[in-house]
């Protein structure tokens, strides 16, 4: 895997956790009554990463030295949620594009327990506060499979927040993607006015 460029992380590879960021309200999930503690990964966070992608069952699960690295390189721009109890639930892959400094997210994933609570749409919102203060960005971008529907609704919701718009185009297809693959089109959101929080 080729890891695209972005400004260095902070000098331990990521900043430490903030349960104060808007994106870490409490919810409950299938288990019970859990507060959600949402924030940017440390390279240990990988090894649960890769383990929440394999789990999944629909994700492409990459190797878990790809997930550890992603947390030193991307921690800025990606966060893991865990439970009161100390069990991670979900994160959010996403890189700064080099091209025109986007935020690509490119992984969303909820352990099936936390699933329906929101989740998601908090770690998103969590890690587009954390790229618009790393490097001001002003707009999302993200490919999802057509036959994604809990994903577009997701990245449509995240896009009603912000008062802003969100264009779907073809990206990736078989020929690149193989025929094993579904197609990857292409979503962008935005531009987001720098005052368009999503956390209220
Ligand atoms: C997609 C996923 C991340 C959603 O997690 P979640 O925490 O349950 O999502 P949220 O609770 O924030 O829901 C976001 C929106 O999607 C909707 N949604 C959730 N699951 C859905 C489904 N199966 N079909 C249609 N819509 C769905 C929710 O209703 C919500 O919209 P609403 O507010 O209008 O009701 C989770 O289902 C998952 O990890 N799936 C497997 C991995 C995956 O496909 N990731 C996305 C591609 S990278």
């Amino acid at each position: 895997m080729t890891a695209p460029e972005q400004a260095p992380p902070r000098a331990s590879g990521a900043a430490p956790r903030d349960s104060g960021t808007a994106g870490s309200r409490n919810a409950q999930d299938a288990d019970g009554d859990h507060s959600y503690e949402i924030g940017a990964p440390v390279p240990s966070d990988g090894v649960e990463m890769w383990r929440l992608a394999v789990e999944s069952r629909t994700l492409d699960a990459n190797s878990r030295y790809a997930y550890v690295l992603w947390c030193r390189d991307f921690a800025r721009t990606s966060v893991i949620a865990r439970r009161d109890d100390g069990r991670a639930v979900g994160y959010v892959t996403g890189y700064l594009r080099p091209e025109n400094g986007a935020l690509l997210i490119w992984q969303v994933c909820v352990d099936p327990v936390a699933r329906g609570a929101g989740l998601a749409g908090r770690m998103l919102d969590a890690a587009w506060d954390q790229a618009v203060a790393e490097a001001g960005t002003e707009r999302m971008e993200t490919t999802i499979t057509p036959d994604n529907a809990s994903s577009i609704r997701l990245f449509t919701k995240f896009a009603e927040r912000h008062d802003t718009t969100i264009e779907r185009e073809d990206l990736f297809g078989p020929d690149l993607l193989g025929d094993e693959h579904e197609p990857e089109d292409l979503y962008v959101i935005g531009p987001i006015a720098a005052d368009k929080g999503g956390n209220t």
